[in-house]
């Protein structure tokens, strides 16, 4: 089934999974917006929404099918007729559609979710994904809860949706409950104990409840799975998804994995923004990839080390997420180096100057302040002449 063994497909769901958020929904106009940045960025599978939930949903399925053309277009249903007629009306126009339907699979989704027990529930699963296939050719199913279900029971449930015609098994991890190890065995157990594994595409999709999502991610890559289902900013119900951002700028710094994407990181801090400004969700500043200060020395041992080479404690390179340089935060803690280094970018003739003298001044303007900025750096130097500027 897969040509190429190390690609790696990237799947967001910032639109669907991410805009379950409180407060974070979009409009139809904003959707589209984000789609397309999502196809610039390179991302494979678009999930634009839960066609059933809303007729606003419904609409932004619809249109975005029209609006945006390279990447598959997906649309999540429960495993009923209704969702899936409607997904499949909603996806009329995509050039590349995908029904993604599915039902619990642990124990405790079977018992009180949907009171009802395990062969039941298979036999769901299996009707869902024959009857999304009478519609569309791409079926992805999810076994919602996988994270906490009984592996030798998820075995059976993949093996048989495979059979009945679905092309990727999700294996969410939807409490976020696993650990890596825990999480890597279950899609080892899949593709070591499923007959027609490889006749599927096995995706991750991890919660981040434990701080987790991302490092189950790749322990599920690591172990056989091949697409990741991610969001900008890794936003989502409750502590959210694994971050997109995240997972190609891991399989970027470590390519010795040997895997590759279409993804172009470039992109990545851009497409960032534009979700946290939409969705009126701030960015953490100490967020891996695209916070604040993600790139952003603070102090003095670690700035001398930027200063002198960058890669002393900089494993990413700005620029290939889009930031054009990393920062130097003048602070209390900062040394004679990074205040050199902020004289001269400010035109400063650091030779004529008397560091040492300035330096004990910045300290004592520093210890009033958290920062010190460009403003500060002037008054500070308000009284050295002017022959002293470059
Ligand atoms: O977390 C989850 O299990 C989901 C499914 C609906 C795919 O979001
Ligand atoms: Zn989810």
């Amino acid at each position: 089934m897969l040509h190429d063994p190390n690609r790696i497909y990237i799947f967001d769901t910032t639109l669907r999974d991410g805009e379950q958020v409180p407060g974070c929904q979009l409009s139809t106009i904003e959707k589209i917006e984000i789609g397309k940045a999502l196809e610039n960025l390179g991302v494979d599978v678009i999930e634009a929404g839960f066609p059933i939930s809303s007729p606003g949903d419904f609409q932004s399925v619809l249109e975005l099918s029209k609006a945006v053309r390279e990447p598959i277009i997906c649309a999540l249903t429960r495993a009923n007729k209704g969702d899936i007629d409607c997904a499949a009306e909603a996806l009329k126009f995509a050039k590349h559609p995908r029904i993604h339907t599915g039902i619990g699979s642990s124990d405790m989704h079977i018992k009180y979710k949907f009171n009802s027990t395990r062969e039941a529930i298979l036999e769901r699963a299996v009707e869902a994904v024959k009857y999304a296939k009478s519609f569309v050719e791409d079926i992805e199913f999810y076994a919602e809860d996988a994270g906490r279900a009984d592996n030798e029971y998820l075995a059976k449930m993949v093996e048989a949706v495979i059979a009945a015609g679905a092309t990727v098994v999700n294996i969410p991890d939807t409490n976020g409950y696993c650990l890596p190890e825990q999480y890597g065995s279950k899609i080892l157990y899949l593709k070591e104990n499923v007959k027609n594994i490889d006749q599927a595409i096995i995706s991750v999709h991890c919660h981040n409840d434990l701080g987790l999502a991302t490092a189950n991610s790749i322990a599920g890559i690591e172990n056989g799975a091949r697409q990741v289902e991610c969001t900008i900013n890794g936003i989502g119900e409750r502590a959210g998804n694994t971050s997109l951002e995240e997972v190609v700028m891991i399989l970027k710094t470590h390519r010795t994995l040997n895997y590759h994407h279409r993804v172009n990181s470039k992109h990545l801090y851009e497409l960032s923004g534009m979700v946290s400004r939409m969705m009126r969700m701030p960015v953490q500043p100490n967020k891996a990839i695209v916070g604040k200060n993600a790139f952003a020395h603070s102090s003095g041992i670690h700035q001398d080390g930027v200063l002198k080479h960058r890669e002393t404690y900089e494993i990413i390179n700005p620029e290939d997420v889009g930031i054009d340089q990393s920062e130097i935060i003048l602070t209390a803690r900062s040394g004679r180096h990074a205040l050199k280094h902020h004289l001269e970018r400010l035109g400063y003739s650091v030779d004529r100057i008397d560091l040492d003298q300035v330096y004990e001044r910045f300290l004592v303007l520093a210890d009033g302040k958290k920062e010190i900025k460009d403003d500060d750096i002037l008054f500070l130097m308000g009284n050295e002449t002017q022959q002293n500027y470059k």
